[in-house]
């Protein structure tokens, strides 16, 4: 594995799930890690898993879908940890689906708050840091329903939608730059804060049934990604959304 040793990643929604796990990924590395997140309780823990892989990690309490607390994060990191090399803008949430006609106007906004504007707002500032200070590679995430359509996920394809345009847009602001802007578009991953509630298991079967390898993805499928495209293996590319599905979306 690339070795990250001296470098530090900012990682929201780094409690648990696919952040948790690309955390630790990289602190096994060797980078420092900022873990972002409105569950700092349970990031505390992700904390000491990243101290046991040999890295230095901080805990920000930070809602990404607040500016203020997207440029204290930012701020916070570079104070404490000494530079930002690498983001991965992960923080999102997955309301249960339910038709267009049925969706309340306030799970539309929620959902379009957290999953895209709160991307663009860490891309904002991180940018606006890397841009000054070197440069940098940024991973959004966005989904297989960014890709392709669910029945009943009409705000969260959306919002995953508008990761792969927002990654692409700024992509090329900063393409001459030195900063590298791509997104990951998971498949269905087992053992995360989503997909372990008990009301996702009847589709997180029937995913798990429509995908060729015939089986979930883990959070280590996407750390490796996330991984490889932050690493001077993946320097000649940006503004891709690499999806991780198994073989979902290629039917
Ligand atoms: P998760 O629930 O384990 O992780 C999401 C994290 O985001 C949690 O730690 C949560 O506290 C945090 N978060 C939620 N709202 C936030 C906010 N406003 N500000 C800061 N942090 C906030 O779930 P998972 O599955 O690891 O999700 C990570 C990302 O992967 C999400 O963007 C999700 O949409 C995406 N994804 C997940 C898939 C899956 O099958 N698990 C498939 C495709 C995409």
């Amino acid at each position: 594995m690339e070795c990250f040793a001296g470098k530090v990643a900012f990682i929201t929604g780094a409690a648990t799930g696919i952040g948790r796990q690309t955390a630790i990924n990289f602190a096994a590395a060797g980078a420092n890690v900022a873990l972002v997140d409105t569950a700092v309780h349970v990031a505390e823990e992700t904390a000491h898993a990243v101290e046991r892989a040999g890295a230095k990690a901080i805990v920000l309490r930070a809602d990404v879908t607040r500016s203020a607390d997207v440029t204290h994060a930012v701020t916070q990191t570079v104070k404490n940890l000494g530079r930002l090399d690498y983001a991965f803008n992960n923080a999102g949430i997955a309301p249960r689906g339910r038709p267009a006609a049925e969706l309340p106007e306030e799970e539309w906004d929620q959902t379009i708050a957290v999953n895209l504007k709160g991307v663009w707002l860490c891309v904002k500032h991180e940018c606006a840091y890397m841009r000054d200070h070197g440069g940098g590679a940024i991973v959004n995430t966005a989904s297989i329903m960014g890709v392709v359509g669910g029945p009943g996920l009409a705000a969260y394809s959306a919002s995953k939608a508008g990761v792969i345009g927002l990654t692409r847009a700024v992509a090329l602001d900063y393409a001459n730059q030195g900063i590298r802007v791509n997104a990951v578009c998971p498949g269905g991953i087992a053992h995360t804060g989503i997909t372990d509630r008990p009301e996702n298991a009847r589709d997180m079967e029937q995913l798990m049934q429509a995908t060729p390898m015939g089986r979930l993805g883990k959070p280590a499928d996407i750390a490796g990604t996330v991984m490889w495209l932050c690493s001077d293996g993946a320097a000649f590319v940006t503004g891709q959304s690499i999806t991780v599905d198994g073989g979902f979306t290629v039917w």
